[in-house]
């Protein structure tokens, strides 16, 4: 892979889109391998994904704009396409992905975010759809994902204005759930940058979420993201299946099994995913 770095880190795995130079904009070939890097997780041992970008300047600073710039109409077309099958295989991705977004998310930088379950981001991170600036529309998802995340009044007012967004206004309209800053000593000097501290909270989330009945964890996934796109009604019939679901996993009589032992000196082992 030339611009996917994947890192397995004990029950998580930490994805970096790795193309610095042009600001880990998406090509073609980014969103190849991504995809190619999704389809080789091994879902028997890894339990959460991380997202993340190369360098501290940015996430993703959008669809590569060189490539866009000489399609036509049904390339257009077919370049969208290409991104939302990879985001849309993120989305429902059966584990929990995390982006760790550090620096710009503008464009198919904030789509890919949205894609994912959770967003926290560094200080300097910046969110935007600038598309319009550029003669389009959002292409990767985001005229749906951002009006489903942060309600259609902010997302028509950020995609009609092309206007970025800083680290606070994306906390405070709910893009992202957490903004973290630099670690500083008593004197003031840098010990860990925002980038730094941000990643160790994403990848202790992720180990966090790993220690939790693996089947249990994705059929939640499955549950909200599901139950999300029909009413109340269907919402909790689709519920009451997958929380059924659980009862015939291994996992399950462990947990409860263990949370009715009254033996104080019992070690709670690992879910065993089955
Ligand atoms: N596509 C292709 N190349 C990009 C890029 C993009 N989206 N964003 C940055 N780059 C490249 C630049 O061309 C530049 O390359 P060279 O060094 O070869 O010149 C390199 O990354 C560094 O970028 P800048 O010199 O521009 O860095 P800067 O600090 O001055 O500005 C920036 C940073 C504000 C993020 C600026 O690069 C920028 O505005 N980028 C484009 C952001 C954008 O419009 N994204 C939306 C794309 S459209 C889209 O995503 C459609 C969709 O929904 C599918």
């Amino acid at each position: 892979m030339e611009y996917i770095l994947y890192e397995q880190k004990g029950a998580y795995a930490v994805i970096t889109i790795n193309r610095e130079k042009a600001l880990n904009a998406l090509n073609s070939q980014v969103l190849e391998e991504l995809d190619a890097t999704l389809e080789a997780v091994d879902l028997s041992t890894v339990r959460a994904l991380v997202l993340t970008g190369a360098g501290a300047k940015s996430f993703v600073a959008g669809a590569d704009i060189g490539e866009m710039s000489t399609l036509t109409k049904a390339e257009g077309e077919a370049f969208g396409k290409k991104g939302n099958d990879v985001f849309r295989k993120l989305e429902t991705f059966p584990l929990p992905v995390i982006a760790a977004i550090n620096g710009f998310a503008l464009g198919g930088g904030c789509e890919i975010a949205m894609s994912c379950d959770i967003r926290i981001c560094s200080d300097n991170a910046v969110f935007g759809q600038p598309e319009v600036g550029l003669g389009i529309t959002p292409g990767f998802g985001g005229t749906q994902r951002l009006a489903r995340l942060v309600g259609a009044g902010y997302a028509k007012q950020m995609i009609y204005t092309a206007r970025n967004i800083k680290a606070a206004e994306a906390l405070r309209i709910g893009l992202v759930n957490e903004v973290y800053s630099a670690e500083v000593d008593a004197e003031g000097n840098v010990v860990k940058s925002a980038q730094e501290v941000m990643l160790a909270a994403a990848e202790k989330m992720a180990a966090g979420i790993a220690k939790n009945a693996p089947i249990a964890v994705r059929n939640c996934k499955k549950a909200i993201n599901e139950g999300l796109d029909v009413d109340m009604d269907a919402a909790i019939v689709i519920e009451e299946k997958l929380f059924g679901d659980c009862f015939e996993t291994q996992d399950q009589q462990y947990g409860m099994a263990f949370f009715l032992d009254k033996n104080k000196d019992k070690v709670k082992e690992p879910f065993k995913n089955a």
